[in-house]
């Protein structure tokens, strides 16, 4: 079969880890995928930088939406970020030029995921965003596959890695917020604007699409009732412990008789649940379904690896042709979702 051609916009600390797979793992890939994924030409800001990687063999493009749209690209790899602006003028180009799209950026599909999902169902093209929710875990995969015959009556878990490696390292280690934030930055965990992290609002995006998801609904991210983990205090941390509890930036979204209803909020969790023994930059979402009861996956949430292991799982489903709707039935089936109302945090 002829090889899968990527175009790799965007060589952050996400595409320089996809790289870095294509390059190492090329034998491994073609096995399973059943023909060979190679990457045919790459976009960042910096020509110049070092990404710790080799980008021998592989074109330049200054401009990603040029990228997008080259002929010898068969799936724009959207590694750049921003709701909007570059990431999304550049999967609106590859949609346009029938390129499938893979991408691991929540925010624009928190606000586009809707209309980025027709246009590219009416160009009979898929976008597939595993690495966006949750890090290398495959929540969305296991949603959209594996648990697609259930009636799903509640998502929840912690989605943020930067905020659980924040509230945990401050904890255990008493360490000072400042120092810790560094150690998330240098782990690759942050957001290009870190508000994003510790506002609650990367989260929030996550649980949205989520939602949308497990629920059939349209992506409602204005809906989430959004708390970051901004004002907590070391000591507020260290009193939680005291009795025996840990503060976790806690997202469920589940179908209540007054609508549905989407929460992201600090909130205490035992120290001894599953839960409450989330180190680091790890995550865990727990899906309730009528027929499968309850599931829970916990992994990596964030960083080169686990992130980058999420983007080659969807690469390598598109190099299999496997053709699965965005949000896991088409975009024009889902419902308006009734946001329940009169809920506190
Ligand atoms: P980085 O900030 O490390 O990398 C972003 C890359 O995009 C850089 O290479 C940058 O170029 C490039 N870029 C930014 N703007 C432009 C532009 N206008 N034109 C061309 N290239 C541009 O981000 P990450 O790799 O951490 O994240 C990438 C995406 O993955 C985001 O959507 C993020 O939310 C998501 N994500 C990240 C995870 C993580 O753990 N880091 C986990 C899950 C999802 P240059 O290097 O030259 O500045
Ligand atoms: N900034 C995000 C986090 C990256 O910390 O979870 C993974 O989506």
């Amino acid at each position: 079969s002829p090889p899968l051609r990527l175009g790799i916009a965007g060589l952050g600390t996400v595409g320089a880890g996809v790289v870095r797979i294509v390059r190492q793992k090329a034998e491994l890939i073609a096995a399973r995928a059943g023909r060979p994924v190679e990457i045919t030409a790459v976009s960042a800001r910096n020509r110049d930088k070092d990404r710790g990687v080799s980008l021998e063999g592989y074109d330049w493009e200054d401009n990603p939406v040029t990228l997008a749209r080259r002929a010898d690209v068969d799936v724009l790899v959207e590694l750049m970020g921003g709701s909007d602006g570059p990431a999304k003028a550049a999967t609106e180009a590859a949609i346009a030029a029938g390129k499938d799209v893979v991408t691991a950026n929540k925010a624009m599909l928190a606000h586009h995921g809707q209309a980025l999902a027709e246009a590219a169902e009416a160009a009979g093209r898929v976008i597939r965003f595993e690495a966006a929710v949750a890090g290398g875990i495959p929540i969305i995969k296991s949603l959209t596959e594996g648990l697609a015959a259930n009636e799903i009556t509640r998502v929840m878990g912690v989605m943020n890695g930067t905020c659980n490696y924040i509230l945990t390292r401050m904890q255990s280690a008493g360490l000072p917020y400042e120092t810790v934030f560094q150690e998330a930055d240098k782990l690759g965990y942050l957001e290009a604007d870190p508000q994003l992290d510790v506002g609650g609002i990367d989260a929030g995006h996550k649980l949205s699409l989520l939602s949308s998801i497990a629920f059939g609904t349209q992506v409602d991210f204005d809906a989430v009732q959004l708390e970051g983990i901004g004002k907590i205090m070391i000591e507020d941390i260290e009193q939680a412990a005291d009795l025996g509890y840990r503060i976790k930036l806690l997202g469920v979204a589940q179908l209540t008789g007054r609508g549905l209803e989407q929460r992201m909020s600090p909130c205490l969790v035992p120290a001894t649940s599953p839960l409450g023994q989330l180190e680091g930059g790890t995550n865990m979402v727990v899906v309730e379904g009528d027929d499968v009861g309850q599931i829970v996956l916990r992994g990596a949430g964030a960083g080169e690896g686990p992130t980058a292991s999420a983007v080659m799982g969807d690469v390598m489903d598109i190099a299999r042709g496997l053709r699965i709707s965005t949000f896991g039935q088409p975009a024009s089936t889902l419902k308006t979702a009734q946001p329940a109302s009169g809920n506190t945090p």
